[in-house]
């Protein structure tokens, strides 16, 4: 039994070494019965986003003083049971800021562009003859982008607007980019070209985007998520992906995730899925790492972590 369990082995666990660590260093999400074990005699926890750090979890870890977790969502941990349990909680925020609002770019530019399908046809060996109309998509530049949730990772997908020439606007609970029009969600729906969701997944959150939110979306426009799956309702999304008014979605995130393969989403050819990995890039998961490793050892020994809640949310 250890007084530390991490639940991947990431770079930089060797940092540790004063601890006595246990490291699940299989394939995949560490298994519920292995984590459970690992913490139960376990000061701190270093702990993924397919981890859920709900109560049955806190109770069999009744020693858990800190949890760090290598994301900036926190929307797998019950933050409310772990503040009565006294356990402070760090995550990994900025450091994988412009990595995912990198990715939401090229998600956009995929799905408007309509490459995905393009690469498609070419590898079928379906490629024939220049045709006007054949895979015309819509452009970015001169565009309508509108961004829900104005947080670190909203902000940067904002600035990339700049040299595309794109209007941009935002919905978010308060205004946190005066420099942008700050708008409401019918009106940001109603308005944009390119919707991209970059909200934290919370109470007010999950489900936001459904049925009566994907009707008012402009004709032809283009939702984005990098968020959290569940914000968007992932049935009523697959109705607008076959009956518009949307042209087509570009999703880093799921619900359910992970997706299955014979998923009515993929039988959308005007719905780019990728498995989230907007955060995914090399430099970014090692920072990430680096962080919550800072985050379990400054928790560990009492001080103050450079990265703790309720600084959350995945934006
Ligand atoms: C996060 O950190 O919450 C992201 O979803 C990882 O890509």
């Amino acid at each position: 039994m250890s007084e530390v369990f991490v639940a991947k082995a990431i770079p930089g666990i060797e940092r540790l070494t004063s601890y006595d660590v246990g490291v699940w260093d299989g394939e995949g999400p560490v298994p519920r019965n292995v984590l459970l074990s690992g913490v139960s005699e376990a000061r701190g926890l270093l702990s993924m986003l397919t981890d859920a750090i709900d109560a049955p979890l806190l109770e069999a870890a009744s020693h858990l003083e800190v949890v760090s977790q290598m994301a900036v969502g926190v929307d797998n941990i019950d933050l409310a049971s772990c503040a009565r349990a006294g356990i402070v909680v760090g995550h990994t925020p900025d450091v994988l800021t412009e990595t995912v609002a990198d990715t939401a770019w090229a998600l956009m530019a995929s799905v408007a562009r309509r490459l995905p399908e393009g690469e498609r046809e070419v590898r079928a060996g379906e490629w024939g003859p220049w045709e006007f109309h054949h895979l015309a998509g819509g452009d970015l530049h001169r565009t309508v982008l509108g961004v829900v949730g104005m947080g670190r990772i909203g902000q940067a997908v904002a600035r990339r607007a700049v040299g595309f020439d794109m209007e941009v606007i935002y919905s978010s609970p308060r205004e946190s980019a005066p420099e942008y029009e700050r708008v409401g969600l019918e009106d940001l729906l109603s308005r944009s070209d390119h919707v991209v969701i970059c909200t934290p997944l919370d109470d007010q959150t999950r489900g936001l985007i459904g049925k009566t939110e994907l009707a008012l979306m402009k004709e032809g426009s283009h939702l984005i998520n990098v968020s959290r799956g569940p914000v968007v309702d992932t049935d009523a999304l697959v109705a607008a992906l076959i009956s518009g008014p949307m042209a087509g979605a570009a999703l880093d995130v799921t619900d359910p995730e992970p997706l299955p393969g014979d998923h009515p989403l993929l039988d959308r050819d005007n719905c780019l899925v990728v498995p989230h990995i907007a955060s995914a890039s090399v430099r970014t998961r090692n920072a990430m790492a680096s962080l919550a490793i800072d985050n379990l050892i400054a928790g560990l020994e009492g001080k103050e972590m450079p990265a703790r809640l309720p600084d959350a949310g995945v934006g």
